[in-house]
């Protein structure tokens, strides 16, 4: 079967089983603090399991793009060393939100594997939770009796806490887990040695494929476990995996999810795969690599120096180096693999396809970038080399800033180390790598509380009626306290609110909740997967009182001009520059508007003004916003409304449009475009290859800037006397100003070459030596003039040269030496320090040049008359 027909077996036979199919959400998380990336299916459905929200069907099935890079469950370091580890990989999943449990979950997934797709029962094992002492949990024998009705005991194992309880965080729901492994070796090893003995050992042949988890527990944030009134099943199997055991490969690289990326790798490099250990590692870690990293970028997370972004430029690199390392890829190459990567899974993920051109710019940047850097480092270490010839060990501290700065993997300095014959102080560079996760931790640590019900928690009923109010009666449903760093703040949860909570790039409204009795400021409203929390500072006194909850209207107000300005903004790039152009980014506040969008260029100045004007010829139509509601997602895309790559869209969505401006959009808006008054671009620039932004404001904002320029031009004129022609009165002055500079320029090479005869004229010859002297006021600049000449003239005898200057009120020295006098053993730097004391200052330079500034001008015969007894002394 081809991995194509094994997902499409799979999405059918749950179907068959009543399950609802939905699409893969994004591969970027947002609105959930605990996660940057989905690392398992049941991500998208975690509101469903905390209780926040119901699930529209009791049963889904899925085929979701997952990483696992950070957090809970990472895997980059074992990616590529082994053959059925990854980043970014394919999780097909089936889900019971308290509909079917244990029973059904096992005999589907035995049938789908045993019946389905024909896996030979003989090389399957499964793995029951042995229970554990510390949670008081005991054995699921409720599964374990299951599985016994249709696999042989002799092939059912109990596990720990560690291989079968499963935790999306560390609170939050979690259950036992059954995991089915399949053995792939050869009869002959299976003789040797039974199956049974490598289950969960790490053996490459001896895999765990499909997971399945009973969620029937809710782990509290001090650690207990409580049972959950509504029981899930969440299972997840590794879709590579699966390809690789039913096309008969004993790696996944060998199936036909890889096999054309390596290819394509191996044939760019010359090489052939299978061939080299080490080889055959950097084509897997590339090949995987290139997946997570277009994957990800595709949906809307571009490589940058924090947070989610941070993470992609790290694993992009990763394969950088070994591209450049053990594959002699010294230029961007992983950008020319896309090609093969959208030809292979394009048809199933269509954004790839979409943006390859796109994909190709920022992965190509990013590399040259690292390139780059690379090479700074290598530079950096063949340094260290020649300056530490005689250490074997190379320091600790250098390893790890060339890790930290560079972005050398301690395994490629140690490899380079090697090379030179020496080894790396390990047990230093792991204090300075120990003691810099400590900082970053520290930074980060929060305590969240569990959360605390106050009214029956009617779940997922926080109705949002902030797009057609302020105002509004509300009663607190639950809250919880959260420390950070060294502060504490409450997150409230209402039963109804007109708070918007930032997403979408609008930032969260903040008002206040009050009543006769007390007011409790909201500073900030987030959400937190689909949940409206309210950031407040402190808790009412009286917690279930009714409140009034109401808005700061002139910061809404505000941010609504602005993000209906970024919808007329988006429109009108595209009419102006063409509909390549997708929205990567945006943040709207009440001060200004940032959009980021792909398009492959600067914008011109004409462009920039067309699009100005495109939105202020729609700010004035004063067109009515056309608020639609609860759309079927089917007739929104029917309507040519823009959705962006990356958002996760359920069934019914809403739709904002302004004429001809249709956007899926949760923000809130101006009534009418008029609204907005004015809208004005402040900036232009590039993010990032192929990504620009527009930074820009409206109505107050608007208003603010043009009032600064126009105090500015004031300013201006009235210090060029109130000229009616500003622009005319600056040009003279700059010409002047040319002119002037070039006057002096002509007066000052006429006085050097006056001063330089006079100078020639007073040589005197003291033991055998010329000697000139000046004293004067003259620039810097002139004697280095004179310098230059003397240095030439008198280039075969032996000249000294000494000037003491006071140019603009500061004294300083300078002595020029010839080769004579320097062979003689007379070194300027010397003297000139000695000097100086006398015009208390200091100075250097070299043996036959030297400077010295000082403070006190007074000093200036005595330091003349010290340089020239130097000089002429015997040396
Ligand atoms: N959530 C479980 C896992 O990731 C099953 O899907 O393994």
């Amino acid at each position: 079967m081809t991995s194509k027909e094994i997902r499409k077996a799979f999405l059918n036979y749950f179907q068959s089983k009543s399950h609802h199919i939905v699409s893969s959400a994004p591969i970027v998380v947002k609105n959930d603090p605990t996660l940057m990336f989905t690392n398992a299916g049941m991500n998208q459905f975690k509101d469903i399991f905390l209780g926040n929200h119901h699930s529209n069907y009791p049963r889904i099935s899925n085929s979701q793009k997952c990483l696992r890079v950070s957090g809970k469950h990472n895997d980059l370091e074992e990616v590529g060393k082994d053959t059925y580890h990854h980043t970014m990989f394919e999780m097909l999943g089936n889900w019971s939100f308290a509909d079917y449990f244990k029973e059904e979950a096992i005999a589907w997934a035995w049938e789908f594997l045993t019946d389905v797709v024909k896996i030979d029962k003989n090389n399957l094992y499964v793995t029951v939770f042995g229970g554990d002492e510390h949670d008081c949990t005991a054995k699921d024998m409720e599964a374990y009796n299951f599985w016994k009705k249709i696999i042989g005991e002799d092939r059912i194992l109990f596990g720990n806490k560690k291989d079968n309880f499963w935790e999306m965080g560390d609170s939050g729901p979690c259950g036992p887990c059954s995991e089915i492994h399949v053995d792939i070796r050869s009869k002959e090893d299976k003789n040797k040695i039974s199956g049974k003995e490598l289950v969960n050992k790490d053996h490459p042949q001896v895999i765990e494929i499909w997971n399945l988890v009973f969620m029937q527990y809710n782990r509290t944030a001090n650690g207990k476990l409580e049972l959950l009134s509504n029981k899930y099943v969440d299972t997840g199997m590794g879709f590579e995996r699966l390809c690789m055991v039913l096309q008969g490969k004993q790696s996944n690289y060998d199936t036909d999810v890889f096999q054309p990326l390596i290819q394509a790798i191996a044939k760019m490099a010359k090489q052939e795969y299978g061939v080299d250990k080490q080889k055959d590692i950097a084509m897997r870690v590339i090949s995987d690599h290139l997946r997570a990293v277009a994957f990800t970028i595709a949906d809307g997370q571009l490589p940058s120096n924090t947070g989610a972004g941070y993470v992609i430029r790290r694993i992009l690199r990763r394969a950088v180096r070994y591209g450049f390392t053990f594959l002699n890829f010294d230029k961007a190459f992983i950008c020319d693999l896309l090609s093969t990567l959208t030809e292979q899974m394009g048809e199933q993920f269509p954004e790839l396809k979409k943006q390859e051109a796109l994909l190709y710019k920022v992965i190509k940047e990013e590399e040259q970038s690292f390139l780059r850097t690379l090479s700074l480092g290598i530079q950096k270490f063949e340094q260290y080399i020649v300056t530490h010839q005689q250490e074997t060990v190379i320091n600790g501290d250098f390893a790890f800033e060339l890790f930290d700065t560079y972005g050398f993997p301690i395994d490629l300095t140690q490899l380079m180390a090697e090379e030179k014959g020496k080894t790396v102080d390990m047990k230093a560079f792991n204090e300075d790598l120990t003691a810099q996760k400590e900082r970053s931790r520290a930074v980060a640590s929060t305590e969240t509380d569990d959360w605390q019900v106050i009214k029956d928690d009617n779940i997922g009923s926080t109705t949002f009626v902030g797009y057609d109010t302020t105002k509004a009666d509300v009663n607190i449903l639950r809250y919880r306290k959260v420390k950070a760093k060294d502060k504490t703040f409450y997150q409230i949860v209402l039963d109804q609110t007109p708070f918007y909570a930032e997403s979408g790039g609008q930032v969260g409204d903040s008002g206040t909740l009050s009543n006769n009795n007390e007011t409790i400021n909201v500073v900030n409203t987030k959400k937190e997967n689909n949940l409206i929390v309210h950031i407040c500072d402190k808790l009412p006194q009286n917690i279930s009182a009714t409140f009034i909850a109401e808005i700061n209207c002139q910061k809404r107000q505000l941010t609504e001009n602005n993000h209906s300005a970024t919808h007329l903004l988006h429109f009108a790039l595209r009419k102006v520059l063409g509909n390549h152009v997708e929205q990567k980014g945006s943040l709207v506040t009440a001060e200004r508007l940032r959009f980021d969008f792909s398009h492959f260029s600067k914008m011109s100045k004409e462009e920039l003004r067309q699009v100005e004007i495109t939105v202020n010829q729609l700010i004035r139509k004063n067109i009515a916003l056309n608020d639609h509601r609860d759309v079927p997602i089917a007739e929104a895309e029917k309507m040519g409304a823009i959705a962006l790559f990356g958002e996760k869209y359920g069934n019914k969505v809403r739709i904002v449009q302004f004429g001809d401006s249709i956007e899926f959009c949760g923000g809130t808006h101006v009534k009418s475009t008029g609204n907005i008054g004015i809208f004005h671009i402040v900036s232009e620039s590039a993010i990032a290859a192929g990504i620009r932004r527009i930074e820009a404001v409206s109505s107050e904002g608007a208003d603010k800037i043009l009032y600064n320029q126009r105090d500015t031009l004031e300013e201006l004129r009235e210090l060029f006397n109130n000229t009616p022609d500003l622009n005319g009165s600056i040009k003279r002055s700059l010409a002047e100003n040319t002119h002037l500079k070039k006057q002096i320029e002509v007066l000052t090479n006429e006085k050097t070459l006056i001063l330089r005869d006079n100078l020639l004229n007073n040589c005197q010859s003291i033991n055998n030596i010329q000697l000139i002297i000046h004293q004067g006021n003259e620039s810097p600049e002139i004697i280095k003039s004179l310098v230059g000449f003397f240095k030439e003239k008198f280039s075969d005898v032996k000249f000294a040269f000494v000037a003491g200057t006071v140019y603009e009120d500061k004294p300083s020295l300078t002595l020029l030496l010839s080769t004579a006098m320097t062979d003689a053993g007379y070194n300027a730097t010397n003297m000139i320090r000695q000097a100086a004391k006398a015009i208390e200052g200091g100075g250097g330079g070299q043996v036959f040049l030297a400077t010295a500034g000082g403070k006190n001008s007074k000093g200036l015969n005595e330091a003349i008359a010290q340089l020239t007894k130097l000089i002429t002394q015997n040396n």
